[in-house]
């Protein structure tokens, strides 16, 4: 049987196989940044997995940079979640929610009333993003954090576990890939700051710490695993220091005992070599992601370079991805042009696979 069947944990969760659902954004939160019964639908049906983890979910006004994605800072927001949480566990299954704040990755368009964008450094990340009012926009200039901002997102994001505790959540993930606010800190080309927060990795790594602590404090660091990418390139971000960053980052995060390092390594990866320099700085939950298949994914549990696999695009057509997996059934394909659509087509509607009679 394949290794991705046997029992496991992340962190203090205990997980009955080893197939971790990836964080995806699905922009179906389409009133007040809260989720609806249509998302706990679409999470329900995804509930054989190990672990669900959710879409990037901010955790502040400041921290919602995209049309129609979810926070959890407000009650409203809580109670939606709540939604979500029931329909996995009635289903038996785990989640996760992926806390986020986006940083310069944001147009006002976007953003609540009196929300501004935030960033380490005034440096606005080249590229466009969608807004539901104006089409594809260019994304402004943010400005940069001072301390007492610093000081508030960390707070925020305490808050948001205590939040995701109240709304039923299994544990939380904080997302410091992808170049949203936390990977924004860490690499240099996004901050420039010349205080405790820049200049070397010990600095650049100082934000995501002091976030890191303040989510631990708020649950305990067996329910808080982190997200990196240390070879993104996404979102603007070009870090020619990520060979000593990031390892040095899994180390202080181990020291933590964080519950998992969710580690982003795309099948093309040139910009950052040593990855075992994760595995070896980080002897806890290692969750690796990127393009991997069924049989892919074993290998890596079997080379013990992994403890879990996280399957994201899959998942979108395939709600039923584990029965599949565990029967060799075959995998539809999903359709891109409908990922970030509100609405139930090309996300709830993908049907169970009916096996030949
Ligand atoms: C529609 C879509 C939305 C995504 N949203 C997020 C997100 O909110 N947070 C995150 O960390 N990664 C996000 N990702 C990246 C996925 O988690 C994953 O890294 C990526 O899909 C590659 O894994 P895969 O090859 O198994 O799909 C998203 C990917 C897709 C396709």
């Amino acid at each position: 049987m394949s290794s991705l069947f046997t029992r496991a944990a992340a962190g203090a969760i205990a997980l009955p196989n080893r197939i971790v659902m990836a964080p995806m954004t699905r922009s179906r939160a389409v009133q007040n940044a809260a989720p609806n019964a249509l998302v706990a639908e679409y999470y329900g049906q995804r509930a054989a997995a190990g672990l669900i983890l959710t879409e990037g979910t901010s955790v502040s006004n400041d921290g919602l940079g995209y049309a129609r994605t979810p926070s959890i800072h407000t009650p409203e927001q809580v109670a939606a979640w709540r939604l979500v949480t029931d329909a996995v566990h009635a289903k038996g299954g785990r989640i996760a929610i992926q806390l986020m704040h986006v940083g310069r990755i944001a147009h006002p368009a976007n953003q609540p009333a009196g929300a501004r964008i935030l960033a380490p450094s005034a440096i606005a990340a080249k590229g466009d993003m969608w807004t539901d009012a104006h089409a594809m926009q260019p994304m402004p200039a943010p400005e940069a954090m001072t301390i007492d901002e610093i000081k508030q997102a960390v707070a925020d994001y305490a808050q948001a576990v205590r939040n995701a505790r109240e709304a039923g959540f299994d544990g939380v993930e904080l997302h410091s890939a992808n170049g949203y606010l936390p990977n924004q800190f860490l690499s240099p080309n996004s901050n420039q700051r010349t205080d405790a927060y820049g200049g070397s990795p010990e600095n650049r790594i100082r934000f995501v710490l002091e976030v890191y602590d303040a989510m631990a404090a708020a649950w305990d660091a067996g329910h808080v695993g982190v997200r990196i990418s240390p070879a993104g390139t996404f979102n603007d971000i070009h870090d020619p220091e990520a060979a000593t960053t990031y390892p040095l980052l899994a180390a202080e995060l181990a020291k933590r005992g964080a519950a998992w390092l969710h580690v982003v390594k795309p099948a093309n990866a040139a910009a950052f070599t040593d990855w075992a320099a994760l595995r070896r700085n980080f002897p806890g939950t290692l969750i690796l992601n990127s393009g991997l298949t069924k049989e892919t994914g074993a290998a890596l549990i079997d080379a013990n370079e992994a403890d879990l696999i996280s399957f994201g695009v899959p998942f979108i057509a395939n709600p039923d991805l584990v029965t599949r997996f565990q029967n060799d059934w075959p995998l539809a394909k999903p359709d891109p042009s409908s990922f970030y659509l509100p609405g139930p087509g090309g996300y709830t509607d993908y049907p169970a696979y009916d096996p030949p009679k």
